[in-house]
């Protein structure tokens, strides 16, 4: 997935790399802060649909980052794969698995392609991934947890909406509920649920490169993308100095979807 050239600030595997090594994700971008999705424990609205009893058999994090989500769930007894395209995350989480005296399998891996993982996984929990991904992306993904997974298996997904919490509205492009269902289907996934929910994000990862982009790159946006990034900052510059647990609510998506059959048809 490389960066196309009428969208040169598009995030892709190269940005998140660059994030995480703490270097600018854009040439002429600040470097970051911090990160804006490490809070350093698991996504709080995960482990409620842990308690819930959503998640069974072997699971799969795509796009696991720096880990907490799946070493948390590995903390309550599931047998849990982290992938991640970002080596530098991969390291991160091995570590921390490490520190918790987690037993998480974290690997390199393009989660829009796949390959080794066949008929493997029986949950998928995508906890801000879908939306890091451009629409080629998204249809190559769905596919790809199609082929990794067991029939009947389910996938958790968390991405951005377009909806406005609070005040707060979402740092990059949010995903239209068509964009989502659409894809779905055509991969084989049946959407059994989808609603709205917020993400936490660090604080810290909304005063570097993803709050405060030069006028001179944003001006190299396509209009769309610097509009909205444009209103985040002021955003964020209002609210930030006001919150004192370094915790901000982003708004998304959640979608619990069961894999069917390719022509949509779940198997029970
Ligand atoms: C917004 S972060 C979320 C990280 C983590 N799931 C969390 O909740 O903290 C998205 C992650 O997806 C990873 N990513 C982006 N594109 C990917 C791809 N094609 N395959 C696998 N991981 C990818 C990034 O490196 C990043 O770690």
């Amino acid at each position: 997935m490389r960066r196309a050239a009428s969208d040169p600030f598009r995030h892709n595997i190269e940005s998140y790399e660059s994030l995480y090594r703490g270097e600018p994700a854009f040439p002429g971008a600040p470097a970051p802060d911090g990160i804006p999705w490490d809070i350093r424990q698991a996504q709080p609205r995960l482990m409620e649909l842990e308690a819930l009893g959503a998640i069974s058999g072997e699971v799969l994090d795509a796009g696991c980052g720096p880990g907490d989500n799946a070493i948390y769930l590995a903390s309550k007894g599931y047998a849990v794969t982290g992938l991640d395209s970002s080596s530098t995350a991969i390291e991160r989480a091995r570590a921390r698995a490490l520190r918790a005296g987690a037993p998480v399998r974290f690997e390199v891996a393009d989660a829009t392609k796949l390959s080794c993982y066949e008929g493997r996984f029986n949950t998928v929990v995508d906890s801000a991934l879908y939306h890091c991904l451009d629409h080629g992306g998204r249809r190559a993904y769905a596919a790809a947890l199609h082929r990794a997974t067991t029939p009947g298996a389910r996938w958790f997904l968390y991405c951005f909406s377009g909806a406005n919490v609070n005040g707060v509205i979402a740092p990059m492009e949010a995903v239209p509920e068509s964009d989502i269902r659409t894809t779905l289907a055509n991969a084989g996934w049946r959407v059994d649920f989808l609603g709205p929910t917020t993400f936490i994000g660090n604080t810290s990862g909304f005063t570097g490169s993803f709050g405060k982009l030069p006028e001179g790159i944003l001006r190299r946006m396509p209009p769309g993308q610097a509009e909205q990034m444009r209103r985040m900052a002021e955003r964020m510059a209002t609210i930030l100095p006001l919150i004192d647990d370094g915790r901000i609510h982003l708004p998304c998506h959640v979608v619990h979807a069961t894999r069917a059959d390719r022509r949509g048809r779940h198997p029970g």
